[in-house]
This record gives structure tokens, sequence and C-alpha cells, in this order.
């Protein structure tokens, strides 16, 4: 069995920890087989912002960030020829994350400006799943019809937005429920993920 295909964008929104953990459970998880990852300029810039990490070729940032990684294929977000833009290739869903406003405005007018929007416009006309983990703050009339629009063509608009009912112990710990929530719409559900089974069961299932 080859695995599901995955995709993931990664832009220039603030949560670079999204991505990683994200592409750390892709990997690890048996039931993906390949992860295609673009990476915008924006992208690059939070990931060494905010994760310290700056990779001296870009073909390199896979490894710094999921040391290991054997199924993170990453493309360059100009390469509107790569296997992805195309809807004759198979991909079991996509995933941007952090999706910033920018790449909403993209997905939700079907632009297909770059590798990152065609990927995802590929995803809506082929009925695939596509999930956008928007994070902005506070959201204008523009950002919040885009998030309308980009969910009526088919869209999981999923704002990046931790929550605290599970009692988190650490920043990993608000990053790793956010993610899980994320892989549950890609149909991966994740065995560390916490579930709410009402207010008098606090334990985990
Ligand atoms: C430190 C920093 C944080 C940013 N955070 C956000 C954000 O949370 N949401 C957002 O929509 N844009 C944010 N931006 C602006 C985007 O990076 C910018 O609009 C960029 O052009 C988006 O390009 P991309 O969509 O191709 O990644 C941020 C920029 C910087 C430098």
């Amino acid at each position: 069995m080859p695995g599901k295909t995955i995709v993931v964008g990664v832009t220039g929104a603030s949560g670079a920890a999204y991505a990683r953990k994200l592409l750390e459970l892709l990997e690890a998880d048996e039931r993906v087989g390949r992860v295609h990852l673009v990476i915008s300029e924006a992208g690059q810039r939070l990931v060494a912002m905010e994760l310290g990490i700056v990779a001296p070729e870009l073909k390199r940032l896979p490894e710094l960030l999921v040391p290991g990684a054997k199924k993170i294929d990453l493309l360059p977000n100009k390469d509107i020829g790569a296997a992805i833009a195309s809807g004759s290739y198979p991909v079991d869903g996509m995933v941007v994350a952090p999706c910033t406003t920018g790449a909403l405005a993209s997905i939700a007018s079907g632009m297909s400006d770059d590798l990152i929007a065609r990927a995802a416009d590929v995803c809506l006309k082929e009925r695939r799943r596509l999930v956008l983990c928007v994070r902005e703050t506070p959201l204008s009339r523009v950002h919040l019809e885009n998030m309308l629009r980009a969910e009526a063509a088919g869209a999981v608009i999923m704002p990046a937005v931790p929550a605290f009912y599970f009692a988190p112990k650490s920043i990993d710990d608000l990053v790793t429920q956010y993610v899980c929530r994320v892989l549950d719409h890609l149909d991966l559900p994740q065995p560390q993920e916490y579930r709410w089974m009402g207010a008098a069961k606090k334990e985990k299932p």
C-alpha cells in the first residue's frame, strides 16, 4: 500500500510551529506515503523568525524542520508545472498551515498565481479535501467574505485558534491539539489526540 499523498502549503502567517508539527505527524504516520511541501517566500521568512530555521539551501528545509524526514518532498512555489498543479495527479488532501489572508484571497478567487494557490484550486475543482488554517486578527470584511467564498467552494476553514479546555501544559500541547484537529479533517485521526467526552469525563479516551 503506497499510503496517502498529502500536500502541505506553508505561507507567511504567524504560526510556523503548526506547520512543523503537521509535518512531524504526517512523516510519522504509517497511513501517509508522500507529503508534497510548498513554502511561500514569506513562509520561509516566518519559519526563520519563529523557529530559527534558516536553510543554507532551500532543499534542506524539510530535513531541518523534521530531522530524518523521508516522505517530505519540497517543491518551489514558482513551479506551477509540478505534478500537484494538475488534477490528473492523485492527491488525498491539502492543508495550508498557516494560511495568510493573502493566500486565502488567491484561493477564494481562483487566482492560481503560485503553486500553493494552484494546488488548492485543483483540490477544490476535483472535490478533494482542502483545509485552510487561516491566521489573522482582527478579521476585516474582506477576510470574512473570502472565507465564505472558499468554504462555499468546498474548503474547510479552520482558523489557527488554539483551545484551552484540555488544560494544556505547554505551547507544544496547544499546537499538537490544534494540528490533530486539522488531521481529523484529512481522515488521519491521531492516537494521542485529546477528545472532549463531556464535562464529567476529563480523561483521555
Ligand atoms: C512577522 C510577520 C507576521 C505575519 N503574520 C501574518 C498573519 O498572521 N496573517 C497574515 O495574513 N499575514 C501575516 N503576515 C503578512 C504576510 O506574510 C504577507 O501578506 C505576505 O505577502 C503573504 O505572502 P504569502 O501568502 O505568499 O505567504 C505577516 C508577516 C510577517 C513579516
